[in-house]
């Protein structure tokens, strides 16, 4: 018989683990069998000892993305090929749409750059960089005809993507009535430029300055205006992106309470990475962790609530937000004034590692490790029941992963196209095994067998995570 038979392995999902053989026939997921129930004359694979968990969904990426005066340094084919190696077999990049452009025509832009050249799976989100009638009538159809389903807004970077509360209500109340959702980018855009501009006049050009104008306070407040505006919006969907500070996380588990469709990420360098070590580093040496919204400080409780936000479910998913830029020539933008700072992190290839280091840790169980990097990421963004569970007739996306390996991360070793590691030095106590996408082997015994091309676009449904 054709296929591959994944037998003797844990099979993990958000409501439980159990011993089970993987029935894999072509580019789709055959049967979950009892142990030893397979056939006998198959080709066989063993994960004896090892997680067999559905493929990982980053849910957050940008890929060549031109930001702060360059572009974020993985392309499609380095970007893809690096969340081959970390297990993430699906991601959703962000298409965008710049202020006074067609947002159909930033999205074959998108289209363009990614075609033929990912490792693994793709989708998009849409950035508007401009919301008018023209936009607002071609969010219908993307929904309608593009797969496109959920578009991001920005309360931050005034000039660049910044939308005021009228246009973000409007586009709330038209994402309402399409069925799409709304991910934001909820910081208090305009008095973060005031706390800028009034920095730099006292010469305080240092990247921890980039943390120390963004607090957290216009995080929370730009996170409960974002759910006002939804409420207003009758309950338009809102999904609060790279979600870092303690009073955000408060507000969004408010709404939450109260049976909104509210919903947030959160993503691994707020988890592990503070503003005092990382973004505070002596010199320019911070400006490896400049990021928005930015890391926060640890002597508050910001990564506990976050890790209790995984928990408790007010966090939904773990996204990596990856957008690396290097620290030569890029990063280097921003030497004398912080505010050049290109904006972003790359971490593609650590996701489903540094969030099992919190089950080693016993900060999250199993099931929620595989829930929230993959399961509910595909719920949320309409590609479950294809990515996101290992189930007969969806794709087989499989990783198997290793509890007793252990990865080290570092530059010397990554895949990602960066000249540094923002976790570099990190122990995990985990690693990815075997990394199988719509059936195909890429990664196995250390070696990587996928190419460019294997990748596919996936046009994507509504939601199925509301309430
Ligand atoms: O610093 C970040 N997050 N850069 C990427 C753009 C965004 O706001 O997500
Ligand atoms: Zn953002
Ligand atoms: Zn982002």
């Amino acid at each position: 018989m054709t296929g591959l038979l994944i037998c003797g392995g844990t099979v993990v999902s958000p409501t439980g683990a159990h011993l089970a053989d993987v029935l894999v026939d072509g580019e789709t997921i055959a049967a979950v069998l009892a142990p030893g129930a397979g056939p006998a004359d198959i080709e066989t694979l063993d994960a004896a000892g090892k997680y067999v968990i559905p493929g990982a969904v980053d849910a957050h990426t940008h890929m060549e993305l031109p930001f702060g005066g360059t572009f974020a340094s993985d392309t499609f084919e380095t970007g893809t090929r690096a969340a081959a190696f970390g297990g993430t077999t699906t991601i959703i990049d962000f298409a965008v749409q710049r202020t006074g452009e067609v947002v159909q025509d930033g999205l074959a832009a998108w289209h363009a750059k990614a075609a033929g050249n990912c490792h693994v799976d793709y989708a998009f989100h849409m950035i508007l960089g401009g919301v008018d009638e023209d936009s607002l009538k071609a969010m219908d159809q993307l929904v309608a005809d593009e797969g496109i389903t959920s578009f991001k807004l920005f309360m931050a970077y005034p000039g660049v993507f910044y939308s005021d509360d009228g246009q973000i209500l409007r586009a709330m109340q038209k994402a309402r009535d399409n069925g799409s959702v709304i991910m934001m980018h909820a910081e208090n855009g305009i008095a973060i430029d005031v706390l800028i501009g009034q920095a730099l006049a006292r010469g305080e050009t240092d990247p921890i300055h980039h943390g120390l104008t963004r607090p957290e306070a216009l995080e929370a407040e730009a996170t409960s205006r974002a759910i006002y505006l939804a409420e207003v919006a009758r309950d338009c969907p809102l999904y609060i992106g790279h979600l870092s500070a303690s009073r955000a996380l408060a507000a969004v588990a408010q709404a939450r309470d109260a049976g909104r469709n509210v919903f947030a990420e959160t993503c691994p360098q707020y988890l592990y990475l503070t503003l005092e070590d990382q973004l505070g580093a002596p010199g320019f040496e911070g400006a490896k962790w400049v990021c928005s919204t930015p890391l926060r400080s640890g002597h508050e409780n910001h990564r506990a609530d976050l890790w209790r936000g995984l928990r408790s479910n007010d966090l939904a998913v773990v996204s990596t937000d990856h957008c690396p830029f290097c620290f030569k020539e890029q990063k280097e933008l921003g030497l004398g004034d912080f505010s050049k700072i290109p904006n972003g992190i790359g971490g593609v290839e650590h996701r489903l590692d540094l969030v099992y280091q919190g089950v080693a840790d016993g900060k999250l169980s199993l099931q929620r490790w595989v829930e929230t990097i993959s399961t509910t990421p595909a719920r949320m963004f309409g590609l479950y029941p294809r990515k996101g569970v290992i189930a007969p007739g969806s794709d087989a996306d499989i990783v198997l992963y290793d509890p007793t390996g252990r990865t080290t991360i570092g530059v010397e070793t990554h895949h990602m196209n960066m000249d540094y590691s923002a976790y570099e030095g990190y122990e995990i106590a985990g690693r990815v095994d075997t990394v199988i996408s719509r059936g195909t082997v890429l990664l196995s015994g250390g070696a990587y067998h996928g190419r460019k091309g294997h990748g596919r676009y996936l046009p994507r449904g509504l939601s199925t995570y509301l309430v």
